[in-house]
């Protein structure tokens, strides 16, 4: 079967992003048509080492290049100075040059961290993203945002850095636990909500082929690549409406944070979707939605196994005051305004520049105590 294919469109740094079952055994023959040099640095965690390297390692060599594996624990702590320092000597030290590259193998975190490490090295090396996660697939390998987080927060330390390839193997998905798959499809959902309704109408009627498999998960990953696509094209460095990607992100970065960023608790994609779902019921709160809108978003978030209420957090209530210290020390605060992204509906998101924090607090009041 011939892979799926979008284009991300940025002139001389476009760029495809291709998403079908069997790319990890044509990566080889597929990278070599986008780089010139033969030496490549993997970059993966040791889960996904463990199941995806081998057949990766086989097909480069096929291909003729020499490979360097550098393998970080799993898990959103080795976004860290401590391993981007690691990351980036273990790519000087296996000698990859520029004209080489460095190979994302893994989920968002890795793909976040190795891109940041591509970014930096020699001032700058190719990036092929190998992305292994549902959310790293619709999300994070697509559109040059790469970052590791700070003692301050979440992503602080960042550069755009747009990949060269996107491999998008969706038999990787096969392996990957329910709970992960059911959060990166929050961010399917997300791209839905913001700006395609047909989209969400076709998502709420195959949901369950979805999250089967076959076909039809092959067509949400693409309309959601797609979907960013267009995004990062229409706006590569966030200064309009690419911020609309984040729908639902100021109160998910607030409860992770407030959760200590234990994954036990709560992974990015589950705070998406009670992110998302807060975000409908605020906007239906301002009445700037209809609240139909706002049941039909948590009905399908639901349906898909996520948590869709503060309430669904397990372990230590989380407080009003708290998440709202979160979402003021978010970057979005001017002149004592919040940026919020929020929707007139299903399909509908927009940027709001004058939320008034006491109005958040309020809702935040009511969330915490329903
Ligand atoms: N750069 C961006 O634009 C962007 C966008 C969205 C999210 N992100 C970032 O992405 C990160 C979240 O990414 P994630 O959800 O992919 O998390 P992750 O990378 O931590 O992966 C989740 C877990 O799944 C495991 N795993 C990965 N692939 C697997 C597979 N095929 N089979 C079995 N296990 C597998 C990983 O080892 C990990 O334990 C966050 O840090 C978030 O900030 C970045
Ligand atoms: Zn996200």
């Amino acid at each position: 079967m011939s892979a799926e294919r979008v284009r991300v469109e940025l002139g001389e740094r476009s760029y495809d992003v291709l998403i079908g079952p069997g790319l990890l055994a044509q990566a080889g023959g597929r990278i070599a048509d986008v780089i010139s040099g033969r030496c490549l640095a993997i970059v993966t965690d040791e889960n996904v080492a463990a199941l995806h390297l081998q057949p990766l390692l086989v097909s480069l060599k096929a291909a003729g290049f020499k490979a360097k594996e550098i393998v970080v624990p799993a898990g959103e702590s080795s976004k860290s100075f401590g391993q981007l320092q690691k990351v980036v000597d273990a790519i000087l030290e296996a000698r990859v040059e520029r004209g080489d590259g460095v190979v994302a193998l893994g989920g968002g975190v890795v793909g976040d961290l190795a891109g940041l490490a591509a970014s930096i090295a020699r001032r700058g090396m190719a990036l092929i993203q190998i992305p292994t996660t549902l959310l790293a697939q619709v999300d994070s390998s697509v559109g040059g945002k790469t970052g590791i987080n700070s003692r301050f927060g979440k992503n602080l330390v960042g550069a755009f850095h747009q990949p060269t390839l996107v491999l998008a193997d969706t038999d990787t998905l096969d392996t990957l636990p329910p709970r992960e798959f059911a959060a990166g499809y929050a961010e399917v959902a997300k791209a839905a909500l913001i700006g395609d309704s047909d989209f969400f109408e076709w998502l709420e009627a195959n949901e369950e082929k979805i999250f089967a498999g076959g076909s039809e998960r092959i067509r949400a990953i693409k309309k959601s690549v797609a979907f960013k696509a267009r995004t990062v094209a229409a706006d590569e460095r966030e200064t309009g409406e690419r911020a609309l990607l984040n729908l639902g992100h100021t109160f998910a970065h607030a409860l992770e944070a407030a959760c200590g960023f234990d994954a036990t608790r709560l992974v990015h994609g589950e705070a998406v979707a009670i992110g998302l779902v807060l975000a409908h019921d605020f906007s239906v709160a301002e009445d700037l939605a209809p609240a139909a809108d706002a049941d039909r978003a948590r009905a399908h978030l639901k349906a898909a196994g996520l948590p869709v209420r503060i309430a669904d957090i397990h372990g230590q209530p989380l407080s009003a005051e708290e998440l709202l210290g979160h979402i003021a020390q978010d970057k979005k605060v001017k002149r004592g305004r919040l940026t919020f992204i929020l929707t007139r509906g299903v399909g509908k998101a927009f940027i709001a520049n004058d939320v008034s924090p006491e109005r958040v607090r309020e809702f935040l009041q009511r969330q915490t105590t329903a």
